[in-house]
């Protein structure tokens, strides 16, 4: 236990109702249906024990955070926890009533998604008719409050043209920071994969975008892009390595090494409501089976980039070989990289008109 470090962030998916139903959704194929979320008493309980685990930073996300009524005092439970929290919503049903409530409450930070840079586009992502006014006059409710604001923005082939755009309006929205995330490929979003991959001519644009648009920008908004790794040679350093600096919390009190863990059908992930987060970190089978290098297989156990990126995505690696202790196939150097070449090489197959949306348990 002494050399597992403590964990420093955790997701808390409160529900996983949802009023939009984008086709890249990041929640698992098996939802949790709204009568087996925990009620707010549990998750207080959950925050205390994650704050004495080492947790800094709650972040509470869903599904939509703000489909649960007792979100104000979920966010006074956490902060009496002595943790910093931070609200991930689409901003649909928080109402200038409701964020104050949020506010008196303790909320230290709100990052706001959004789908597109004008509604015809970001409504047709979302799935939901009128969100993109609805973001933009809950934008300046949380920028009248002066609270911490950063932009979501999900990139994929059918918006990432509109990437200039989007950053000018992260800035007029007043964020400090822009997170521009290229989808990646897990779950839901596997179904829409030829649909939503970008081409490379897209990708080379949008590095040279970001690049000007920081050099611009002075640091008065930080600019964090995830570009799709399919069109990198090493993979992303998932989670900065498995059970290693954070989990995240199904609704149900499942606890999950990352937010895709459950495609890892081998795997028995436990409960908080029957076991201790600190058990479960520290001793449960599910957090051990990936952590630390001596489960990888060559030729990540050879090479010096193991420290870097934990032999990358298990759940990457699962999805495109079947085998979940491979080398993300995403490594020039993994013997499956031409499965991902292959993806590539398909092109521009689908378009948004074949998108499968996501619809949301109840
Ligand atoms: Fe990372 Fe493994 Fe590739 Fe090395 S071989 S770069 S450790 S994924
Ligand atoms: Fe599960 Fe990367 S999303 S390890």
């Amino acid at each position: 236990m002494s050399d597992i470090p403590a964990p420093i962030a955790m997701l808390a998916e409160l529900t996983h109702r949802c009023p939009l139903s984008c086709p890249y959704c990041s929640n698992p194929l098996e939802m949790v249906r709204g009568a087996q979320e925990m009620p707010t008493e549990i998750w207080a309980d959950v925050f205390a024990q994650a704050a004495r685990l080492g947790v800094l930073q709650l972040h509470l996300s869903g599904g939509e955070p703000a489909a649960r009524r007792d979100l104000p005092e979920l966010v006074a439970d956490a902060r009496a926890a002595g943790l910093y929290v931070n609200l991930i919503t689409s901003g649909i049903g928080l109402t200038a009533a409701r964020l104050d409530a949020l506010e008196a409450a303790g909320l230290d930070h709100v990052q706001l998604s959004l789908q597109g840079v004008r509604a015809s586009t970001a409504d047709r992502i979302g799935g939901y008719k009128g969100g993109f006014d609805r973001k933009m006059d809950l934008a300046r409710l949380i920028a009248d409050r002066g609270l911490a604001l950063t932009i979501n923005a999900v990139m994929h082939r059918t918006n990432l043209d509109d990437l200039p755009r989007m950053i000018e309006m992260a800035r007029d929205l007043g964020a400090r920071r822009i997170e521009i995330a290229c989808v990646q490929f897990y779950g839901w979003a596997l179904k829409n994969r030829a649909g939503l991959q970008p081409s490379r001519a897209q990708v080379d644009q949008a590095k040279a975008i970001v690049a000007a648009a920081r050099a611009d920008s002075n640091g008065r908004l930080v600019i964090d892009f995830v570009p799709p790794d399919y069109y990198a040679d090493y993979p992303k350093s998932c989670m900065g390595g498995w059970g290693s600096t954070g989990l995240n919390i199904a609704p149900d009190g499942t606890v999950l090494p990352c937010h895709a863990a459950q495609t890892l059908e081998h795997l028995e992930f436990q409960n908080v409501q029957q076991t201790a987060l600190a058990d479960i970190w520290y001793r449960g089978a599910a957090f051990n089976a990936y952590r630390g290098n001596a489960w990888m297989p060559e030729p990540c156990q050879s090479c010096p980039r193991k420290a870097l990126d934990h032999g990358g995505c298990r759940c990457q690696a699962l999805a495109l070989t079947g085998d979940a202790a491979a080398t993300d196939p995403v490594c020039r150097k993994s013997p499956d990289r031409a499965k991902v070449d292959a993806l590539l090489a398909e092109g521009e197959t689908g378009t948004d008109a074949d998108w499968v949306y996501r619809m949301s348990p109840v």
